[in-house]
């Protein structure tokens, strides 16, 4: 206890003079420290007591983030049920989006399920079709995987224009979690595939029933029955007790309250049951099929919540993925696409999982317009808004992965804007 003090005391005093010559050196543009109470006043929680180890079985952010949470956008979906709210991304860093975090997209609302009544069924062209209860896929050999969920709709609001003023309503349909469950392949080998498995349609228990249909390709490839997100049970809002894990496509395959996977030699759905899903050209004509997310990336700060604060010394950070594998690079452009730097990737870059970049830069008070690219371990580069529209036209919702601008005006206050 006693050698514990003197050394504190020591690291405190070493660490106190490494920080005060870090500020004269690094930190331009930050404030001289003139006498700060924040120093020289002794606050209530050094004197204290605080709450002992009890006060919370499970624990919740500083009451100091409050409001660090899932915002919706009111015009955007008429009901509760069918409803959608968006990831506070310009809070976050590193690659993991908290639990209670994640942005949630419900067709019929959260399922509140009993995981001891939940029951997976295998059915359709297999050998032997399966009844699992949780207890059973938890026999299965299991794995860790980190792959971001893009809803198709992300920044689908933008195409016809810059709408929405802050990246966790531009782009904050995503969330990236570190997954446990069993690879489908185990499962489908399990019931026995027959030899004109072509499809499978997993099915939720929630009240819309979703289905997607899945080819088998991809179903064997990579596929995951996913009952963890970051090392704990599914949220409800997520899925609990389980879930299906199809990485680096569309949100909308990726079906919550897995209940059922039926295995077929066609596709259940029709190209009118999909047209929700289907982008809309110019022309009136669909791109049919367009399950992958390509690679895209956004500036979370600074950004229309998080704006600039300070002159001098800034930290640009963000987000880059793609479905078609690993991140390769980030380039960043202050002005407007003039001139581009490759950004600092720093953290896990892992295929289709977000990684996060950084640009380290000085700031002294002149208009920026912050933009990202993202390439991919492909070579694919992820195009201007205009040259997705000379292709897509403007009729689209879904897949909208064009570059986002943030104008920064003197005053550090961020702006959506588009470059034309
Ligand atoms: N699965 C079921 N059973 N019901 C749903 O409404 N929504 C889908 C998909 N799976 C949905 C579902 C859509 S459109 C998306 S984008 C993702 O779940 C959202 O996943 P999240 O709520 O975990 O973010
Ligand atoms: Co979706």
């Amino acid at each position: 206890m006693k050698s514990d003090k003197v050394f504190n005391r020591r690291s405190f005093l070493k660490s106190a003079g490494v920080a005060a010559a870090a500020t004269a050196v690094t930190l331009r543009g930050a404030q001289a420290a003139e006498p700060d109470p924040a120093i020289v006043n002794v606050p209530d929680h050094s004197k204290y007591l605080g709450e002992g180890v009890q006060s919370y079985p499970y624990g919740s952010p500083s009451k100091f983030e409050a409001h660090v949470v899932r915002r919706d956008v009111e015009w955007l979906t008429a009901t509760r049920e069918s409803s959608v709210n968006f990831t506070p991304l310009h809070e976050l860093d590193g690659i993991i989006t908290p639990n209670g975090l994640c942005f949630e997209r419900h067709h019929a609302g959260i399922a509140e399920i009993d995981p001891a009544q939940h029951r997976l069924m295998i059915n359709g062209l297999v050998d032997k079709p399966l009844v699992l209860t949780m207890n059973d896929i938890k026999r299965f050999p299991r794995q860790n995987k980190v792959y971001f969920l893009e809803c198709a709709a992300n920044s689908g609001m933008e195409w016809r224009g810059a709408q929405l003023n802050g990246c966790q309503f531009t782009h904050g349909m995503i969330h990236t979690v570190m997954y446990t469950g069993v690879p489908l392949k185990y499962i489908l080998a399990e019931a026995g595939l027959k030899t004109n498995a072509k499809w499978i349609m997993p099915e939720g228990a929630d009240a819309s029933a979703m289905t997607r249909s899945i080819p088998i390709e991809k179903a064997l490839a990579d596929c995951m029955v996913a009952f963890k997100m970051n090392g704990e049970a599914l949220r409800a809002e997520q899925g609990y007790p389980l879930r299906i894990v199809v990485p680096g496509w569309e949100g909308n395959m990726w079906v919550k309250w897995l209940r059922r996977i039926e295995v077929g030699d066609e596709p259940w759905h029709t190209r009118e049951e999909t047209s929700k899903y289907t982008d809309l050209l110019a022309d009136g004509k669909s791109r049919r099929f367009t399950w992958i997310m390509d690679a895209k990336s956004v500036v979370t700060s600074p950004s229309p919540q998080a704006p600039l604060k300070f002159k001098g010394q800034n930290v640009i950070s963000g987000l880059a993925w793609s479905g078609r594998g690993a991140i390769s690079r980030v380039d960043v452009t202050l002005d407007g696409g003039r001139n581009w730097r490759a950004a600092r990737m720093d953290g896990p870059v892992l295929p289709m999982a977000a990684a996060r970049f950084y640009v380290d830069f000085d700031w002294q008070g002149e208009e920026l317009m912050i933009q990202s690219r993202a390439m991919d371990e492909t070579g694919y580069v992820q195009p201007t808004k205009e040259a997705l529209r000379q292709v897509r036209g403007t009729n689209s919702i879904y897949h909208n992965n064009g570059i986002q601008t943030w104008l920064v005006r003197a005053n550090g206050e961020t702006e959506n804007v588009e470059i034309s």
